[in-house]
């Protein structure tokens, strides 16, 4: 049966990329397919997390996921260390996944730099974990931005390694979904780098929870060429903070950047600016203060963690005693 499955980390808050290249998506998924959303907090700590700020962040994503129209009733909502599954299989993949194959993940080296012997060992174990929340559930349908393309190649490497060395065909093999105009963010100051949590200046990004004067301060100040927009989509080629803003227009106005563009053919962006914010206000707006809604009652957001975790052990439970038995492992 097909299956959805998708995780965002609670570090740092919430910013557009994650909006546009992950949550929009996941509602647009329920009610399609069985959906499991997941808060993934045991793959924040690969970093250094305040336990504060962690437990904070875990209810900011949560709340995020019911502020965009993730529905507990249609959606599995839950935070990933309530469900011990997915440490438990996580140990079974570090097994079964390479060292060669870990030193390839562009996003270890990246977040590694030039430090790697210091980063925590949890940190480059990340994708073996990542593997082990899709295949826990085996998830067939994996909705993630670009970024998280080759976390999600890793884990087919890793169910075809495991169901060959095993001999059984037992995990599926999973695809990402990498699709609309929005899978690839980029930040507001340099387009050719994406929008992050962590980057320098908070003018790089939209946080969730801003508000509106924000919001449209920091669209206005986004860096941009001199040039007016293109007549048709192929002139934003070599414009990568055009080809940005027209990408994120399309994503929150749930069309192409095509349409955008014929909807602004030659505008300057004195006109498209101003109107990109304005729409970002009106899409984002509602979100972010349902966001505070939620938060305001960190109770209510805990019940539906504890509910969504049971819902997803349910699930877990069995495919994680069906591979204890094919690895030969004891228990029960
Ligand atoms: P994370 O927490 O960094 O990001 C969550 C999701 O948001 C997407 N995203 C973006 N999309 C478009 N443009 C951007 N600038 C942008 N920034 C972030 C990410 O691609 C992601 O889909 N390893 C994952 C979390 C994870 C996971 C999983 C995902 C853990 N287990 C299992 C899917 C399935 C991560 O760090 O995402």
């Amino acid at each position: 049966t097909p299956r959805v499955f998708s995780g965002i980390k609670p570090s740092g808050g919430l910013q557009l990329g994650n909006y546009l290249g992950a949550i929009k998506r996941f509602v647009g998924m329920q009610g399609t397919m069985e959906t499991i959303y997941c808060v993934v907090d045991l793959h924040a700590i690969t970093v250094w997390q305040d336990p504060k700020d962690l437990a904070n962040g875990t209810r900011e994503v949560a709340a995020g996921y019911l502020a965009a129209g993730l529905d507990p009733a249609k959606s599995i909502l839950f935070n990933q260390s309530r469900v011990s599954g997915h440490a438990e299989l996580g140990w079974i993949f570090n097994c079964v996944a390479r060292v060669g194959w870990m030193n390839r993940m562009t996003q270890f080296k990246d977040k590694a730099g030039s430090n790697a012997e210091k980063v925590s060992l949890g940190l480059y174990a990340y994708p073996s974990l990542m593997a082990a929340d899709i295949l826990l559930y085996h998830a067939t349908h994996v909705p993630v931005g670009e970024d998280q393309k080759q976390h999600v190649e890793l884990t087919r490497d890793i169910a075809a390694k495991f169901n060959h060395d095993y001999g059984i065909d037992f995990f599926p093999l999973t695809e990402p979904v990498i699709d609309g105009p929005a899978t690839r963010v980029m930040n507001l100051r340099d387009g050719t780098k994406k929008m992050s949590k962590s980057g320098d200046s908070d003018m790089e990004r939209i946080n969730m929870l801003d508000d509106a004067d924000t919001i449209a301060k920091k669209f206005k100040k986004a860096k941009t060429d001199a040039e007016p927009l293109p007549e048709t989509v192929e002139g934003l080629k070599t414009r990568p903070e055009a080809r940005n803003l027209v990408d994120i227009y399309a994503a929150l106005d749930d069309t192409t950047p095509e349409a955008v563009i014929a909807q602004y053919p030659g505008a300057g962006w004195g006109t498209f600016k101003p109107a990109l914010a304005d729409l970002a206000v009106a899409k984002l707006a509602p979100i972010s203060q349902d966001m505070a809604r939620f938060m305001a009652d960190p109770a209510e957001i805990d019940r539906i963690l504890a509910q969504g975790a049971d819902k997803a052990r349910a699930i877990a439970q069995p495919v994680l005693q069906r591979t204890y038995d094919i690895v030969g492992l004891l228990r029960g």
